[in-house]
């Protein structure tokens, strides 16, 4: 299994082999604002900023497909930190090609400076250690990528929508900015960015930052709010763009673009609502760029224009649920960002709760606790099959690559532990502490211990009879679910449940039940409600009665896919095939493989498949 997984990762992120060309300049703009009291250590990072600190990236950066690198420079502005000046900057790279390395006193004239790239880790990358003469402010590395860095994805005409042009997109989180960009790749140091990207005259350029201005196949964009490297982000295509409010709108190939703007048109509310709960959106325009269906992950919060699969797109708005969650970021993650990998819980926990209050306050309880509900339950499954070490919130990740420790926990353990302090402390009470929260570490990165410490003083101290109540130390440092852990409740799964039962008994017939008015929420209950051995004639049964098998829904036919290899039901088999040579999306991909190779003959199938 271990070598699948691999494999699927090998097949998202292929590995190296460089060639390129070079280019460009740029003066950058010192920022002017405080620097943050210390940086944690963190184990993912060769980076020295408890040094010096990287404040600001400006990127000269040419795309080009036929190599399939960007070539170009990245000029970094510098604080020192430390009183006695620092002698070196050590920067994070993974597979790149350095060419040549400048420092500056006063960021318009460069001389070359020595450097050193050291050893390459299979984790972490290589560490660029630069000689910094005493009076330098700006260093400037000229580099290219290499065709298989670990955080782009190029793409062949044949694998877009359109069909007609090639693609390519970044995915910097967790540690895969470095494979683009020399930087501090570590969230607990923020910078702010601009950039100046050169693309082929017929493709569109965005970035997770303003766009200034462009011409032809010339584009350069700023990004004002200092953010972790992590969400640095960078999209080449055939692109268009569509208005959906007067802050939002759709980025996406013309082939889909009608049909997402379509699935997405309630996202100007989404950020009206999250505003109303949790105060302003600090990052002006709010866009979503919906990518070819390679894309490793559901959704990316890139600030200002998130990246989204296209498998949410169902055709009946049912899986916005993907958007509420990365628009959700744009407080819990960008503004309040996790200062390791370790503290990730503080990024997705806190996000998906309010992914949940986003869905509850546009679409009701009854579909929030649905989602809720779901997700507990995939929790339980994972756990069951999980090591003790990866069940803690707050997880150490020391020596592990921070992908491959990410699993359902921090997100859906995460919001059960937020979701029993808004039980225990009242809705009304929690929100405003969470506004409070959200106000005072804007901007910042912290760990687990500054949240305990703050949840301490804000909330506990408000009752400490309420707060005996919180086994704070169990929920992030222990593995499994205490006891006092909230259990949603959705009236409508007890329905569906039933009818689910007394199927798989014989008690009822399909022709009996009532599903045209199911939310695509029920049908994933119902399939989860079935009996795991129904067997392939019962398979067939639902098939034909409700065309699982061609569910145009990705979450639907996921469950349903994941039923078919249990219950070797062959006529799925094509459809089987078809997902998982299109779709890239992990939360898809690694289930199904993994039940594949649970027989023999699975594992052959997946072989073929691969
Ligand atoms: N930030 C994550 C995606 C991510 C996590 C990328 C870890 C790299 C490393 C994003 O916000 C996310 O959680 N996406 C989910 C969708 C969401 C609706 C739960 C996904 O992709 O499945
Ligand atoms: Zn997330």
């Amino acid at each position: 299994m271990k070598k699948l997984r691999w494999l699927i990762l090998l097949l998202l992120f292929p590995l190296v082999i460089p060639i390129s060309s070079m280019r460009g300049t740029q003066k950058p703009a010192p920022p002017a604002r405080p620097l943050p009291a210390n940086t944690v250590h963190d184990v993912h990072s060769y980076s020295n900023p408890q040094e010096v600190r990287v404040r600001h990236v400006d990127l000269n950066l040419h795309v080009e497909f036929e190599p399939k690198v960007f070539s170009g420079s990245a000029t970094l502005t510098l604080e020192r930190v430390s009183k006695d000046r620092a002698a070196r900057l050590i920067l994070d790279t993974r597979a790149l090609n350095i060419t040549h390395v400048w420092a500056s006193s006063n960021g318009q004239s460069f001389t070359p400076t020595p450097y050193t790239l050291g050893a390459s880790d299979a984790i972490l990358g290589a560490p660029l250690t630069i000689d910094l003469p005493d009076d330098a402010t700006t260093v400037k590395v000229q580099y290219y990528t290499s065709p298989g860095a670990s955080g782009v994805q190029w793409l062949e005409p044949a694998q877009t929508a359109g069909k007609k042009f090639p693609f390519v997109y970044t995915q910097s989180e967790a540690i895969h900015a470095r494979s683009w960009i020399p930087l501090q790749d570590t969230p607990g140091v923020r910078v702010t960015y601009s950039a100046y990207i050169r693309t082929p005259p017929n493709l569109m350029a965005v970035m997770s930052a303003e766009h200034l201005e462009s011409s032809k196949g010339e584009y350069r964009f700023q990004m004002r709010q200092a953010i972790p490297s992590y969400l640095i982000a960078l999209a080449v295509g055939d692109l268009r763009f569509k208005p959906l409010g007067k802050r939002t709108g759709i980025y996406a190939e013309p082939p889909v673009i009608a049909k997402a703007a379509f699935e997405f048109a309630d996202t100007e509310k989404m950020v009206e609502t999250t505003e109303r709960l949790y105060g302003p959106y600090r990052w002006g325009r709010y866009d979503i760029l919906v990518l070819p269906p390679s894309f490793p992950y559901g959704g990316m919060e890139n600030p200002r224009l998130t990246f989204a699969t296209p498998t949410v797109l169902a055709g009946d708005r049912s899986l916005v649920s993907l958007v509420a969650h990365e628009l959700a970021h744009s407080w819990s993650g960008n503004l309040v960002t996790n200062a390791t990998w370790s503290d990730f819980w503080l990024n997705e926990g806190f996000t998906t709760y309010i992914e949940r209050r986003i869905i509850e306050a546009l679409y009701g309880r009854e579909r929030a606790e649905m989602e809720a509900t779901l997700g507990r339950r995939d929790l339980e499954e994972e756990m069951a099959e999980l090591d003790e070490r990866d069940e803690i919130l707050h997880i150490d990740l020391n020596g592990r690559d921070p992908d491959a420790g990410s699993t359902g926990v921090p997100y859906e353990k995460g919001v059960l532990f937020l979701r029993s302090l808004e039980e225990t402390f009242g809705r009304a009470n929690f929100d405003k502490f969470l506004r409070g929260y959200f106000a005072h570490f804007a901007f910042q990165s912290i760990t687990t211990a500054d949240f305990a410490a703050y949840l301490k003083q804000h909330l506990f101290q408000q009752s400490t009879a309420l707060a005996a109540r919180i086994p704070l130390e169990e929920w992030l440092e222990r593995p499994g679910l205490p006891a006092s852990a909230p259990q949603p409740k959705a009236v409508a799964f007890a329905r569906v449940e039933q009818q689910a039962h007394f199927w798989a008994e014989k008690k009822l017939t399909l022709k009996q039940f009532t599903t045209a008015r199911w939310s695509t929420q029920e049908w994933l209950r119902f399939l989860q409600s079935l009996p795991d051995e129904l067997g392939a004639a019962r398979m067939a049964e639902l098939d034909e009665a409700f065309h699982l098998t061609q569910s145009g829904n990705s979450e639907i036919a996921f469950q349903w896919l994941l039923m078919a290899i249990r219950n070797r039901y062959e006529a799925a088999y094509p459809r089987l095939e078809d997902f998982l040579t299109t779709i890239g999306r992990r939360k898809f991909l690694k289930p199904l493989y993994e039940e594949l190779v649970k027989t023999p003959s699975g594992r052959e199938r997946a072989q073929a498949i691969y």
